[in-house]
């Protein structure tokens, strides 16, 4: 089902009696990216997945997007759609955003899954990446800026052996709004470090890596895990970045083993 809340395009999945679990997508894609694991999902839980502002179906607006103003977007939808103590998985950007909202409302959440993603901020030449890509987006327009930075994204391996769902995914984030696009860059680069915060968080939390990452490598997200609590660390053999798009069913599959043992 999709709705509107707030002018940010929602949709949701299951049943509203099962436990609710909200995807939150990766930069520069939308919630279709999830499409896979919720429907392996949404027998047993209710999955909320959303358009992050100015991504996907969400309108761009004035593209005056902070980390803050992302996470002020999630408490809206959990408060509109009344959800309790959902499971929070973010991947990357989406990562950010959970971590963040760790920070302002882990008591609101029963469960945390990070996926490739980090906890710290852009250093300097990280912001001056941001800016570059909003210079290029200014001069060459967002799908010159796409072509460039969503082959990170992916492992070799994928973007080769199948080529099909890879452009498909480039496709859809070609058609973004060039000014969601820079507001997305405005927000990373303006995201505060959550690292200091990690020790903190008390609520299981599974960390998934694609074993190919480019962005966010193993070795990193190895390191956060270790820093949290309750944490679980699985590596997916052969994935990117993307993993939920590269290795759709070994997430599936590892997400919903996670969220038995939350259960149990
Ligand atoms: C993402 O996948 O959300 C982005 O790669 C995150 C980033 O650029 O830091």
């Amino acid at each position: 089902m999709n709705t509107a809340i707030n002018n940010l395009s929602v949709f949701t999945s299951g049943n509203t009696n099962n436990k609710p679990i909200i995807f939150v997508h990766g930069f520069p894609f939308d919630h279709r990216m999830w499409d896979v694991q919720i429907e392996a999902l949404s027998e047993d839980s209710f999955c909320i997945t959303y358009d992050i502002r100015g991504l996907g179906e969400s309108p761009a607006g004035d593209g005056q997007f902070t980390m803050e103003s992302f996470v002020d977007d999630l408490e809206t939808i959990i408060d509109e759609l009344k959800l309790n103590l959902p499971v929070l998985c973010g991947l990357s950007m989406g990562g950010y955003i959970s971590l963040r909202a760790m920070e302002r409302m882990e008591e609101r959440f029963s469960a945390l899954i990070l996926c490739d993603t980090k906890a710290f901020e852009d250093d300097n030449a990280g912001k001056i990446k941001r800016a570059e890509g909003i210079k290029s987006i200014n001069e060459s327009g967002v799908e010159h800026f796409v072509e460039q930075f969503v082959p990170n994204c992916f492992s070799d391996n994928f973007m080769v052996k199948n080529k099909p769902g890879y452009e498909e995914v480039l496709i859809r984030s070609k058609s973004s709004s060039p000014i969601g696009v820079k507001g997305g860059l405005l927000a990373m680069a303006g995201r505060t470090e959550t690292t200091a915060h990690l020790s903190n968080i008390s609520i299981p939390t599974l960390v998934i890596c694609g074993e190919e990452d480019k962005l966010t490598p193993p070795a990193v997200m190895k390191q956060m895990a270790a820093i949290i609590n309750k944490s679980t660390f699985i590596v997916i053999a052969g994935a990117g970045h993307m993993a939920p798009i590269e290795a759709p069913d070994i997430v599936s599959e590892k997400i919903k083993e996670f969220l038995k043992s939350v259960d149990a």
